[in-house]
Protein backbone atom coordinates (compact mmCIF):
# COMPACT_ATOMS: atom_id res chain seq x y z
CA UNK A 1 0.00 0.00 0.00
CA UNK A 2 1.28 3.64 -0.59
CA UNK A 3 2.64 5.66 2.19
CA UNK A 4 -0.74 7.98 1.62
CA UNK A 5 -2.75 5.00 2.34
CA UNK A 6 -1.79 4.56 5.84
CA UNK A 7 -2.19 8.56 6.56
CA UNK A 8 -5.40 8.08 5.62
CA UNK A 9 -5.93 5.18 7.85
CA UNK A 10 -4.08 6.91 10.04
CA UNK A 11 -6.32 10.00 9.74
CA UNK A 12 -9.45 7.44 10.53
CA UNK A 13 -8.35 6.48 13.54
CA UNK A 14 -7.46 10.22 14.83
CA UNK A 15 -11.23 10.72 13.97
CA UNK A 16 -12.46 8.17 16.79
CA UNK A 17 -11.02 10.86 19.57
CA UNK A 18 -13.17 13.85 18.44
CA UNK A 19 -15.08 15.35 21.71
CA UNK A 20 -12.35 13.52 23.89
CA UNK A 21 -8.92 14.90 23.18
CA UNK A 22 -9.11 19.03 24.01
CA UNK A 23 -7.27 20.56 24.70
CA UNK A 24 -4.59 17.89 22.92
CA UNK A 25 -5.06 17.08 19.22
CA UNK A 26 -6.29 14.34 17.58
CA UNK A 27 -3.51 11.61 16.17
CA UNK A 28 -3.86 8.19 15.15
CA UNK A 29 -0.70 6.17 14.27
CA UNK A 30 0.15 2.98 12.98
CA UNK A 31 3.31 0.58 12.14
CA UNK A 32 3.84 -0.91 9.07
CA UNK A 33 6.43 -4.11 8.78
CA UNK A 34 6.18 -5.54 5.33
CA UNK A 35 2.99 -4.09 4.06
CA UNK A 36 1.19 -5.66 7.69
CA UNK A 37 -0.18 -3.05 10.46
CA UNK A 38 2.02 -4.80 13.12
CA UNK A 39 0.47 -2.01 15.95
CA UNK A 40 -2.16 0.81 15.80
CA UNK A 41 -3.07 3.45 18.39
CA UNK A 42 -5.22 6.65 18.42
CA UNK A 43 -5.68 9.54 21.49
CA UNK A 44 -8.61 8.60 23.11
CA UNK A 45 -8.21 11.37 26.18
CA UNK A 46 -6.16 14.32 26.65
CA UNK A 47 -4.27 12.40 29.44
CA UNK A 48 -2.90 9.61 28.31
CA UNK A 49 0.79 8.72 26.58
CA UNK A 50 1.04 9.67 22.95
CA UNK A 51 -0.63 6.80 20.27
CA UNK A 52 2.69 6.51 18.82
CA UNK A 53 4.20 4.90 21.98
CA UNK A 54 1.10 2.96 22.82
CA UNK A 55 1.29 1.07 19.00
CA UNK A 56 5.14 0.98 19.06
CA UNK A 57 4.45 -1.03 22.98
CA UNK A 58 1.23 -2.80 21.67
CA UNK A 59 3.18 -3.68 18.29
CA UNK A 60 2.88 -7.76 17.23
CA UNK A 61 5.92 -7.66 16.00
CA UNK A 62 9.75 -6.68 16.57
CA UNK A 63 9.38 -2.75 15.40
CA UNK A 64 13.09 -2.82 14.24
CA UNK A 65 12.95 -1.73 10.54
CA UNK A 66 9.37 -0.82 10.34
CA UNK A 67 7.70 2.50 9.77
CA UNK A 68 5.57 4.79 11.71
CA UNK A 69 2.59 6.68 10.57
CA UNK A 70 0.78 9.46 12.10
CA UNK A 71 -1.24 11.86 11.29
CA UNK A 72 0.12 14.56 13.07
CA UNK A 73 4.06 15.31 14.19
CA UNK A 74 4.79 13.24 17.37
CA UNK A 75 3.66 16.08 20.10
CA UNK A 76 6.86 17.70 21.71
CA UNK A 77 4.47 20.74 23.59
CA UNK A 78 6.18 19.69 27.05
CA UNK A 79 10.03 18.15 27.93
CA UNK A 80 8.33 15.25 29.32
CA UNK A 81 6.79 14.62 25.85
CA UNK A 82 10.03 15.39 24.34
CA UNK A 83 11.84 13.07 25.99
CA UNK A 84 9.46 10.11 25.20
CA UNK A 85 10.58 10.48 21.46
CA UNK A 86 13.36 8.61 22.62
CA UNK A 87 10.92 5.46 23.01
CA UNK A 88 9.93 5.83 19.50
CA UNK A 89 13.86 6.16 18.49
CA UNK A 90 14.48 2.71 20.80
CA UNK A 91 12.09 1.05 18.60
CA UNK A 92 14.10 1.63 15.75
CA UNK A 93 11.78 2.33 13.04
CA UNK A 94 13.97 2.50 9.33
CA UNK A 95 10.70 5.39 8.30
CA UNK A 96 8.81 8.05 10.32
CA UNK A 97 5.83 9.33 7.75
CA UNK A 98 4.10 12.40 9.14
CA UNK A 99 0.89 13.74 7.70
CA UNK A 100 1.42 17.68 9.18
CA UNK A 101 4.39 18.96 11.17
CA UNK A 102 3.33 21.23 13.86
CA UNK A 103 3.15 24.72 13.44
CA UNK A 104 3.40 25.78 16.87
CA UNK A 105 5.87 28.49 16.40
CA UNK A 106 7.83 27.39 19.79
CA UNK A 107 7.73 23.61 19.61
CA UNK A 108 6.58 23.06 15.65
CA UNK A 109 9.35 20.98 14.14
CA UNK A 110 11.28 19.82 17.07
CA UNK A 111 10.52 16.31 17.04
CA UNK A 112 11.09 15.52 13.32
CA UNK A 113 14.46 17.39 13.98
CA UNK A 114 15.09 15.15 16.74
CA UNK A 115 14.07 11.89 14.95
CA UNK A 116 16.09 12.80 11.82
CA UNK A 117 19.05 13.26 14.27
CA UNK A 118 19.02 10.12 15.41
CA UNK A 119 19.46 8.51 11.93
CA UNK A 120 16.03 7.82 11.02
CA UNK A 121 14.61 8.98 7.62
CA UNK A 122 11.21 11.41 8.40
CA UNK A 123 8.67 12.09 5.47
CA UNK A 124 5.89 14.99 5.87
CA UNK A 125 3.72 16.58 4.56
CA UNK A 126 1.55 13.52 3.13
CA UNK A 127 -2.04 14.49 2.92
CA UNK A 128 -0.87 17.56 4.57
CA UNK A 129 -4.34 19.71 3.76
CA UNK A 130 -6.52 16.67 5.37
CA UNK A 131 -4.26 16.41 8.22
CA UNK A 132 -4.13 20.29 9.34
CA UNK A 133 -7.92 20.48 8.28
CA UNK A 134 -8.76 16.97 10.96
CA UNK A 135 -7.01 19.58 14.04
CA UNK A 136 -8.12 23.08 12.81
CA UNK A 137 -9.55 23.48 16.13
CA UNK A 138 -6.38 22.40 18.04
CA UNK A 139 -4.02 24.55 15.17
CA UNK A 140 -6.28 27.79 16.00
CA UNK A 141 -5.89 27.33 19.76
CA UNK A 142 -2.01 26.96 19.73
CA UNK A 143 -1.31 29.44 17.63
CA UNK A 144 -3.26 32.41 18.57
CA UNK A 145 -4.41 31.18 22.29
CA UNK A 146 -7.93 32.21 20.87
CA UNK A 147 -10.79 29.23 20.07
CA UNK A 148 -11.67 28.35 17.25
CA UNK A 149 -15.35 30.14 16.20
CA UNK A 150 -18.12 28.00 14.44
CA UNK A 151 -21.00 30.23 13.84
CA UNK A 152 -23.99 27.59 13.19
CA UNK A 153 -27.27 28.75 12.51
CA UNK A 154 -31.17 27.44 10.56
CA UNK A 155 -32.30 29.54 8.09
CA UNK A 156 -35.08 29.67 5.52
CA UNK A 157 -33.89 30.31 2.01
CA UNK A 158 -34.40 34.14 2.37
CA UNK A 159 -32.00 34.22 5.01
CA UNK A 160 -34.29 34.53 8.23
CA UNK A 161 -33.60 32.47 11.58
CA UNK A 162 -37.15 33.40 13.14
CA UNK A 163 -40.22 34.66 11.98
CA UNK A 164 -41.82 38.06 13.11
CA UNK A 165 -42.58 37.02 16.61
CA UNK A 166 -38.94 35.61 17.52
CA UNK A 167 -40.29 31.83 16.87
CA UNK A 168 -36.92 29.47 15.21
CA UNK A 169 -38.70 26.06 15.81
CA UNK A 170 -38.35 24.91 13.39
CA UNK A 171 -37.08 25.55 10.33
CA UNK A 172 -34.06 23.19 10.39
CA UNK A 173 -35.54 19.19 9.96
CA UNK A 174 -34.98 17.25 12.30
CA UNK A 175 -31.81 15.41 10.69
CA UNK A 176 -30.22 18.86 10.71
CA UNK A 177 -31.16 19.22 14.51
CA UNK A 178 -29.43 15.83 15.64
CA UNK A 179 -26.44 17.11 13.25
CA UNK A 180 -26.37 20.23 15.24
CA UNK A 181 -26.09 18.03 18.54
CA UNK A 182 -23.17 16.02 16.70
CA UNK A 183 -21.52 19.52 16.62
CA UNK A 184 -21.98 20.21 20.15
CA UNK A 185 -20.51 17.13 21.16
CA UNK A 186 -17.09 17.82 19.50
CA UNK A 187 -17.12 21.18 20.55
CA UNK A 188 -15.47 22.26 23.66
CA UNK A 189 -17.93 25.08 24.19
CA UNK A 190 -21.32 26.41 22.61
CA UNK A 191 -21.96 30.15 22.92
CA UNK A 192 -25.38 32.45 22.78
CA UNK A 193 -27.18 35.67 23.31
CA UNK A 194 -29.45 36.69 26.63
CA UNK A 195 -32.09 36.87 24.08
CA UNK A 196 -31.68 33.61 22.60
CA UNK A 197 -32.12 32.36 26.29
CA UNK A 198 -35.13 35.03 27.03
CA UNK A 199 -36.81 33.64 23.84
CA UNK A 200 -36.16 29.81 23.87
CA UNK A 201 -35.03 28.75 27.10
CA UNK A 202 -32.62 26.32 25.66
CA UNK A 203 -30.84 23.13 27.28
CA UNK A 204 -27.72 23.42 24.58
CA UNK A 205 -26.49 19.85 25.98
CA UNK A 206 -26.29 16.78 23.55
CA UNK A 207 -29.19 14.55 23.37
CA UNK A 208 -30.17 13.63 19.98
CA UNK A 209 -27.16 11.87 19.67
CA UNK A 210 -24.22 9.88 21.79
CA UNK A 211 -21.47 12.35 23.12
CA UNK A 212 -20.06 14.59 25.99
CA UNK A 213 -21.56 17.78 27.04
CA UNK A 214 -19.75 20.69 25.98
CA UNK A 215 -19.73 23.63 28.43
CA UNK A 216 -22.43 25.97 27.97
CA UNK A 217 -21.75 30.02 27.58
CA UNK A 218 -24.01 32.61 27.71
CA UNK A 219 -23.01 36.29 27.01
CA UNK A 220 -25.87 38.50 29.33
CA UNK A 221 -24.15 42.06 30.57
CA UNK A 222 -26.40 42.77 33.36
CA UNK A 223 -26.94 39.39 35.03
CA UNK A 224 -30.45 39.28 33.60
CA UNK A 225 -30.46 34.88 33.12
CA UNK A 226 -33.47 33.81 35.56
CA UNK A 227 -32.43 31.41 37.85
CA UNK A 228 -35.47 29.19 36.64
CA UNK A 229 -34.31 29.23 33.33
CA UNK A 230 -33.62 25.21 32.15
CA UNK A 231 -29.99 26.46 31.69
CA UNK A 232 -29.38 26.84 35.51
CA UNK A 233 -32.01 24.47 36.68
CA UNK A 234 -30.51 21.24 34.65
CA UNK A 235 -26.81 22.49 34.93
CA UNK A 236 -26.24 19.11 36.62
CA UNK A 237 -23.20 18.65 35.07
CA UNK A 238 -21.79 21.88 36.26
CA UNK A 239 -20.87 22.97 32.56
CA UNK A 240 -22.73 26.51 32.39
CA UNK A 241 -20.66 29.60 32.01
CA UNK A 242 -22.27 33.25 32.57
CA UNK A 243 -19.75 35.94 30.79
CA UNK A 244 -21.23 39.46 32.10
CA UNK A 245 -20.02 42.88 32.77
CA UNK A 246 -17.08 43.86 35.17
CA UNK A 247 -19.71 46.21 36.46
CA UNK A 248 -21.54 43.19 38.13
CA UNK A 249 -18.78 42.27 40.38
CA UNK A 250 -20.58 44.42 43.10
CA UNK A 251 -23.56 42.53 43.13
CA UNK A 252 -22.35 39.88 45.45
CA UNK A 253 -25.97 38.19 46.28
CA UNK A 254 -27.04 37.88 42.79
CA UNK A 255 -23.68 36.68 42.07
CA UNK A 256 -23.25 33.92 44.96
CA UNK A 257 -26.98 32.83 43.85
CA UNK A 258 -24.98 31.79 40.36
CA UNK A 259 -22.42 30.25 42.24
CA UNK A 260 -24.36 28.18 44.38
CA UNK A 261 -26.15 26.98 41.04
CA UNK A 262 -22.97 25.76 39.53
CA UNK A 263 -22.16 28.38 37.28
CA UNK A 264 -18.64 29.67 36.06
CA UNK A 265 -18.48 33.28 35.69
CA UNK A 266 -16.18 35.36 33.67
CA UNK A 267 -16.32 39.07 33.95
CA UNK A 268 -15.40 41.10 30.81
CA UNK A 269 -14.73 44.57 30.04
CA UNK A 270 -17.73 46.20 27.78
CA UNK A 271 -17.61 47.93 24.52
CA UNK A 272 -18.72 51.66 24.29
CA UNK A 273 -22.08 50.03 22.31
CA UNK A 274 -22.50 48.33 26.27
CA UNK A 275 -21.63 45.06 23.83
CA UNK A 276 -19.29 42.44 25.73
CA UNK A 277 -15.93 42.32 24.36
CA UNK A 278 -15.91 39.34 22.11
CA UNK A 279 -11.95 39.70 21.55
CA UNK A 280 -11.49 39.93 25.76
CA UNK A 281 -14.06 36.75 26.03
CA UNK A 282 -12.20 34.99 23.59
CA UNK A 283 -8.89 35.30 25.09
CA UNK A 284 -9.75 34.35 28.17
CA UNK A 285 -12.20 30.92 26.94
CA UNK A 286 -8.50 30.31 25.55
CA UNK A 287 -6.84 30.48 29.12
CA UNK A 288 -9.03 28.28 29.87
CA UNK A 289 -8.36 25.45 27.73
CA UNK A 290 -11.68 25.94 25.61
CA UNK A 291 -9.89 24.94 21.84
CA UNK A 292 -13.29 25.44 20.14
CA UNK A 293 -16.45 27.12 20.54
CA UNK A 294 -19.59 26.99 18.50
CA UNK A 295 -22.08 29.91 18.30
CA UNK A 296 -25.63 28.92 18.04
CA UNK A 297 -26.82 33.18 17.71
CA UNK A 298 -28.65 34.81 17.92
CA UNK A 299 -29.22 37.75 14.86
CA UNK A 300 -27.26 40.01 17.23
CA UNK A 301 -24.57 37.20 18.48
CA UNK A 302 -23.69 36.33 14.74
CA UNK A 303 -23.69 40.27 13.68
CA UNK A 304 -21.11 40.64 16.02
CA UNK A 305 -18.91 38.03 15.31
CA UNK A 306 -19.25 38.43 11.86
CA UNK A 307 -18.41 42.55 12.11
CA UNK A 308 -15.34 42.47 14.04
CA UNK A 309 -14.27 39.25 11.82
CA UNK A 310 -13.67 36.94 14.45
CA UNK A 311 -15.22 33.12 12.85
CA UNK A 312 -13.17 30.99 11.60
CA UNK A 313 -16.27 29.03 9.88
CA UNK A 314 -19.85 29.58 9.00
CA UNK A 315 -22.41 26.58 9.01
CA UNK A 316 -25.71 27.64 7.62
CA UNK A 317 -28.58 24.80 7.82
CA UNK A 318 -31.07 26.15 4.69
CA UNK A 319 -34.57 24.95 5.53
CA UNK A 320 -36.07 24.95 1.79
CA UNK A 321 -38.98 27.62 3.68
CA UNK A 322 -39.15 31.20 2.69
CA UNK A 323 -40.41 33.57 5.54
CA UNK A 324 -40.55 37.25 3.48
CA UNK A 325 -40.06 39.28 6.68
CA UNK A 326 -38.80 37.88 9.93
CA UNK A 327 -35.67 37.74 11.94
CA UNK A 328 -32.30 38.07 9.80
CA UNK A 329 -29.49 36.24 10.31
CA UNK A 330 -27.63 39.11 10.54
CA UNK A 331 -29.67 41.32 12.47
CA UNK A 332 -28.29 44.63 13.06
CA UNK A 333 -25.93 43.81 10.08
CA UNK A 334 -25.75 46.42 7.22
CA UNK A 335 -22.99 46.81 4.34
CA UNK A 336 -24.00 49.95 2.02
CA UNK A 337 -23.48 48.26 -1.31
CA UNK A 338 -22.47 44.99 -3.24
CA UNK A 339 -19.36 46.21 -4.04
CA UNK A 340 -18.60 46.19 -0.23
CA UNK A 341 -20.86 42.68 0.55
CA UNK A 342 -18.36 40.49 2.72
CA UNK A 343 -16.80 37.77 0.38
CA UNK A 344 -17.18 34.14 1.56
CA UNK A 345 -16.25 30.87 -0.47
CA UNK A 346 -18.32 27.58 -0.37
CA UNK A 347 -16.17 25.16 0.82
CA UNK A 348 -18.20 22.05 0.97
CA UNK A 349 -22.23 21.58 1.11
CA UNK A 350 -24.17 19.09 1.58
CA UNK A 351 -28.21 17.55 1.61
CA UNK A 352 -29.22 16.97 5.36
CA UNK A 353 -33.05 15.73 5.62
CA UNK A 354 -34.56 18.29 3.43
CA UNK A 355 -32.00 20.76 4.45
CA UNK A 356 -28.98 22.15 2.59
CA UNK A 357 -25.90 22.42 4.58
CA UNK A 358 -23.38 25.10 3.68
CA UNK A 359 -19.73 25.51 5.01
CA UNK A 360 -18.80 29.13 4.11
CA UNK A 361 -15.22 30.52 4.55
CA UNK A 362 -14.46 34.38 5.05
CA UNK A 363 -12.29 35.58 1.55
N1 LIG B 1 -32.39 29.91 13.62
C1 LIG B 1 -31.32 29.95 14.40
O1 LIG B 1 -30.25 29.37 14.09
C2 LIG B 1 -31.41 30.69 15.70
C3 LIG B 1 -30.43 30.46 16.67
C4 LIG B 1 -30.49 31.17 17.85
C5 LIG B 1 -31.49 32.11 18.07
N2 LIG B 1 -32.45 32.28 17.12
C6 LIG B 1 -33.49 33.30 17.33
O2 LIG B 1 -32.86 34.57 17.43
C7 LIG B 1 -33.65 35.41 18.27
C8 LIG B 1 -32.75 36.08 19.30
O3 LIG B 1 -31.70 36.79 18.65
P1 LIG B 1 -31.31 38.28 19.04
O4 LIG B 1 -30.54 38.85 17.91
O5 LIG B 1 -32.53 39.03 19.49
O6 LIG B 1 -30.44 38.15 20.33
P2 LIG B 1 -29.18 37.25 20.69
O7 LIG B 1 -28.17 37.38 19.61
O8 LIG B 1 -29.63 35.92 21.12
O9 LIG B 1 -28.65 37.98 22.00
C9 LIG B 1 -28.20 39.31 21.91
C10 LIG B 1 -27.92 39.81 23.30
O10 LIG B 1 -26.71 39.24 23.79
C11 LIG B 1 -26.09 40.16 24.66
N3 LIG B 1 -24.74 40.48 24.20
C12 LIG B 1 -23.69 40.67 25.05
N4 LIG B 1 -22.60 40.94 24.37
C13 LIG B 1 -22.91 40.91 23.06
C14 LIG B 1 -22.15 41.12 21.88
N5 LIG B 1 -20.83 41.37 21.91
N6 LIG B 1 -22.79 41.06 20.70
C15 LIG B 1 -24.10 40.78 20.64
N7 LIG B 1 -24.88 40.56 21.73
C16 LIG B 1 -24.27 40.63 22.94
C17 LIG B 1 -26.93 41.45 24.63
O11 LIG B 1 -27.85 41.34 25.70
P3 LIG B 1 -27.47 41.97 27.12
O12 LIG B 1 -27.17 43.41 26.85
O13 LIG B 1 -28.65 41.69 27.94
O14 LIG B 1 -26.26 41.24 27.54
C18 LIG B 1 -27.69 41.29 23.33
O15 LIG B 1 -28.90 42.02 23.31
C19 LIG B 1 -34.71 34.53 18.88
O16 LIG B 1 -35.91 34.74 18.19
C20 LIG B 1 -34.22 33.12 18.63
O17 LIG B 1 -35.29 32.19 18.50
C21 LIG B 1 -32.43 31.60 15.95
Amino acid sequence: MLDESYIQIAIELAKKGKGKVSPKPLVGSLLVKNDKIIGASYRNSPDEISPEIIAIEGAKENTEGSTLYTNLEPCSCSQKEFDSLDRIIDAKPGKVVIGAVNCNRFFGGNSVKKLKKAGIEVITGLLEKECYELNRFYFKHTISSMPFITLKMAATIDGKIADNSGNSKWISSVESRSMSHQLRSVHDAVLIGYNTVKKDNPQLTVRLVEGRNPKRIILDSDLKLSLHSDLIQKNYDKNLIVVTSKSNRKRKKKLAKFEMNGVDLIFAPQKSNKDLDLTAILKKLGEKNITSVLVEGGGKIFSSFINEKLEDEILIFFGPKILGKGYSLTNGFNVKSLSKALKYYIKDYDKIGDDLLVRLIRR
